[in-house]
C-alpha cells in the first residue's frame, strides 16, 4: 500500500561535475515503475543513490556515499557503493602465478593488494549507455582495463549492466573477456543502511541471515588462513536471523582483529561447483530493519560473499549532506570469490583465459513489512 505517487522521474543523465583531471562525468538515474530509483556515476560505475520504500511506502535512499564527485575521488577510499575489480578483496602480497609466471600486483593495502589496486575499477571512467529492458531500466558500463593495468596480465574488456528491475531489484550483471591468461573477480561494494535518513548512526539492530554453514577466517592483514571453519558455536553463525550487534564483544578472535567485527567471506552453501557462474542466482544474505520494515536480500551465484559491518569507518569519511559515517555505519554483502583464490588451487578458480567468458550476476532485492 505505497502512499507515495512516484514522482516525474529525474531527468537523466545530468552532470556529476568533473574529474581533478578535468574530464567531465554523469549520473544517470534508473527510475522504475515503483517509483524506486538508482543513480549511478560512470565515475568508477558508484552507485550513488538508491531509494527503495519503507513498509509505509515511503522513498528513503538506503546506501552510503558522497554529494558529489571530489568526495568519491578522495583519498582513502571507503569504496562506497563502487564497481570493484580486478579483483574483489585482498591477493596476498599482491603475488600470484599463473602457468608458471610470476605476477607481481601494485600494494595497496600493506602488505596486500586490495579491490584492484592503486587505481582499481572504482576510480576508472566507464563508457555508459542508458537502456531500456523488459525488466526495468538499465545502464551499460563499459571498460577496457590495458595489459598489465596495476600488474595485472591481459587486456581485459569489461560490461557491468545495472538494471532497476520492476521488482525493486538492483541487478548487476558482468561480464569480461580477457586476451592473455588472468584472474577476474567482480563486485559492487554498496554500504546499505536501511533505516535511511532516520538513520541510528549503525545498523546493529538489523537482523541478518546468511545462507553459509561455513566462513574463512583471515590472519591480522586479512589473508585467509586456508581453512573454511564451520560456524556452528560461533558468533559467526548467522543461519538464524540474528541482530548484527548480537555478538561483536565475544570475546572470539576472529571477531577482534584490526578495528574489530564481521569483515569476512561466507561460504555459500547454495554454490554448487558444477553450474558455478551460469547457475541461476540463489539466496544468499538477508538483513531486515525492523524500525522501517525494509528487507535486503542479495541472490548470487557466487561461492561466497564479504560481509563487512563498516568497520574501517571511523568518523573520518564525510558522506551525504554533513554526515560523518562511523564505525558500522552501514553493512556491505559483497558477492565474490574468495580471497585470495589465485593462491589457493583447491578453491573455486577465478581463472579467466582466451576464448571464455566470465559471467557473475547477482541482485540486491528490497521488500518492506
Ligand atoms: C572490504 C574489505 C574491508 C575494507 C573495505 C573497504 O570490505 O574486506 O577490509 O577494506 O572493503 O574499506
Amino acid at each position: 500500500a505505497a502512499d507515495t505517487a512516484p514522482a516525474s522521474p529525474a531527468p537523466t543523465p545530468q552532470s556529476f561535475g568533473k574529474t581533478r583531471g578535468g574530464t567531465p562525468v554523469q549520473i544517470y538515474t534508473l527510475t522504475n515503475r515503483n517509483g524506486c530509483e538508482a543513480r549511478i556515476t560512470n565515475y568508477g560505475g558508484i552507485v550513488v543513490s538508491l531509494k527503495v520504500p519503507d513498509r509505509n511506502g515511503h522513498l528513503d535512499d538506503v546506501v552510503l556515499g558522497h554529494d558529489d564527485l571530489a568526495g568519491y575521488e578522495a583519498h582513502p577510499s571507503p569504496y562506497f557503493g563502487a564497481m570493484i575489480g580486478r579483483y574483489g578483496n585482498r591477493i596476498a602480497q599482491g603475488r600470484f602465478a599463473l602457468d608458471g609466471r610470476d605476477y607481481q600486483l601494485a600494494l595497496n593495502d600493506a602488505p596486500n593488494t586490495l579491490h584492484g589496486g592503486k587505481q582499481g575499477f572504482d576510480k576508472r571512467l566507464w563508457d555508459a549507455r542508458e537502456i531500456t529492458t523488459p525488466d526495468g531500466p538499465a545502464l551499460e558500463l563499459t571498460y577496457t582495463s590495458p595489459d598489465g593495468e596495476e600488474g595485472y596480465p591481459g587486456k581485459l574488456g569489461v560490461k557491468a549492466t545495472y538494471t532497476l528491475t520492476n521488482n525493486d531489484e538492483l541487478r548487476l550483471a558482468f561480464e569480461a573477456t580477457t586476451d592473455k591468461p588472468t584472474v577476474v573477480n567482480l563486485t559492487n561494494h554498496s554500504y546499505f543502511d536501511l533505516h535511511g535518513p532516520a538513520s541510528k548512526g549503525d545498523i546493529l539492530d538489523h537482523e541478518a541471515t546468511l545462507f553459509a554453514s561455513k566462513f574463512i577466517p583471515v590472519d591480522r592483514t586479512s589473508i585467509p588462513l586456508g581453512e573454511l571453519r564451520p560456524v556452528a558455536g560461533t558468533p559467526f553463525d548467522f543461519t538464524k536471523p540474528t541482530k548484527i550487534g548480537a555478538r561483536l564483544g565475544d570475546p572470539y578472535e576472529q571477531l577482534h582483529l584490526g578495528p574489530g567485527g564481521y569483515d569476512h567471506t561466507f561460504v555459500l552453501d547454495g554454490y554448487d561447483p558444477k553450474t558455478a557462474a551460469t547457475a541461476a542466482p540463489f539466496l544468499a544474505a538477508r538483513v531486515h530493519d525492523p524500525a522501517s520494515g525494509r528487507t535486503l536480500e542479495l541472490w548470487t551465484s557466487e561461492p561466497g560473499v564479504q560481509f563487512y559491518t563498516g568497520n574501517f569507518l571511523d568518523g573520518t569519511f564525510s558522506g551525504k549532506k554533513g554526515n560523518v559515517y562511523k564505525k558500522h555505519a552501514a553493512f556491505c554483502l559483497e558477492p565474490q570469490h574468495y580471497p585470495d583464490s589465485p593462491n589457493h588451487p583447491e578453491w573455486p578458480s577465478v581463472i579467466l583465459r582466451p576464448g571464455e567468458t566470465y559471467r557473475s550476476t547477482f541482485f540486491y532485492r528490497f521488500t518492506a513489512q
